[in-house]
């Protein structure tokens, strides 16, 4: 079965020969100055030059970023979704067209990784009322024979900093027996490669400004391509995964499959996280990883609140921060996670106090949540947890 490291290989390579250069990804922290809390794509390091300024790479690139997305969070724990990901990259910074990017994908993807196009559909750009259909990507695709559909809204890709453009997306199949519907109709056809056509910037009035030298941004999720070619049922099933779901029912007997993905899940990025220098605080980047802590918490006491993160053998971690390249030492960071283990439990033991007086006892008003939250440090998510609703 192929590994992750094999994956980002063969992607490597293909590029390489094609005359693209390799660019380090970067921390999930963007630096200062930068309003975007997390890296949300590969692209994200190179918005300068996609905008136009000149890469000393050159025009043809590619990378592996580790990505952060929080908005999928309820998803977590199904087969497909991550909160910290990778995603390799390959872009023609106005060098050439979509067409060629598509052409190269299929060829990897068909030649280099052995998938049978018989399990492939695509997606294109069908057109809105501001821009019209993406008619290069389609002829390409009736020219390539692969089944496409067009869509509006799943085909238009708009990152944090205005940079936008139709895009078109790769699926594969992942049912049993011989494929069957479309992408939009049958959550079967995994998403794995975006190839989006940046052509356009959104200003803040809602504008569109078409840029001076369009590109191409592609983004494969590593861990979701690995999971196709080793036919595992989910993104746990991958190498990177296996340390994870094989220790954790281990430590913890009786958790369900899905509290072992989440956790999986939920720990695993929080490392990444703290290994990119982020300490969980109130605000911004700290109150994202808190949150996450606290999801990891209360679905690890959800049946037995004895169990701790000090169960967690130091090696998960190390291998973590290794597969990342991360410097921060494994001890370091699990005296933080337990650090907010035992400040979590301290707010809930004081927030079930506070909640046992009769006054709180009924359905809570807005300011019986706000009195919560300013006298006693009580968050609206946590009251809600505690009242078990
Ligand atoms: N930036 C594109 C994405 O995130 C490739 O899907």
């Amino acid at each position: 079965m192929i590994t992750t490291d094999q994956t980002v290989r063969t992607f490597l390579d293909f590029f390489r020969d094609r005359g693209h250069r390799f660019t380090p990804g970067d921390s999930l922290v963007p630096p200062p100055g930068d309003p975007v809390l997390f890296t949300t794509s590969g692209m994200h390091p190179l918005t300068p030059y996609l905008r136009g300024r000149p890469h000393p790479l050159g025009r043809r690139l590619t990378n592996l970023q580790r990505c952060l997305r929080t908005t999928d969070l309820d998803e977590v724990g199904d087969d497909t979704h991550l909160t910290v990901f990778e995603m390799l990259g390959s872009w023609s910074l106005g060098d050439y067209d979509g067409s060629r990017s598509l052409r190269w994908g299929l060829e990897l993807l068909r030649d280099g990784f052995g998938i049978d196009p018989g399990r492939m559909h695509v997606t294109v750009f069908g057109g809105d009322d501001e821009v019209g259909p993406d008619h290069e990507s389609w002829d390409t695709w009736g020219e390539l024979g692969l089944p496409v559909e067009p869509t509006t809204r799943e085909n238009w890709w708009s990152g944090p900093t205005g940079l936008c453009g139709p895009d078109s997306e790769f699926f594969v199949w992942t049912g049993a027996g011989t494929p069957c519907g479309t992408p939009t109709t049958d959550d079967r056809w995994l998403e794995v490669w975006n190839h989006v056509m940046m052509r356009y910037v959104r200003h803040s009035d809602g504008s569109l400004e078409p840029l001076e030298r369009p590109g191409v941004d592609t983004g494969l999720g590593l861990e979701r391509l690995v999971r196709v070619l080793g036919h595992s049922d989910s993104v746990y099933g991958i190498d990177l995964f296996r340390p994870w779901v094989r220790t954790l029912p281990r430590l913890w007997d009786t958790l369900d499959e899905r509290s072992v993905r989440v956790l999986s899940d939920h720990v695993r990025s929080s490392i990444v996280i703290l290994g990119d220098g982020v300490v969980p605080s109130p605000t911004r980047r700290g109150h994202i990883l808190r949150r996450l802590l606290r999801r990891t918490l209360t679905t690890l006491w959800r049946d037995d609140p004895t169990r701790t993160l000090s169960d967690l053998p130091v090696e998960l971690i190390d291998h973590t921060l290794d597969h990342f390249g991360q410097s921060m030492r494994p001890d370091d960071v699990r005296t933080l996670l337990l650090n907010e283990e035992r400040g979590f439990e301290l707010l809930l033991r004081r927030g079930r106090k506070v909640l046992s007086r009769g006054r709180f006892g009924g359905s809570l008003t807005e300011d019986d949540y706000r009195y919560l939250h300013d006298t006693h440090g009580l968050p609206r998510e946590l009251v809600t947890y505690l009242n078990g609703e």
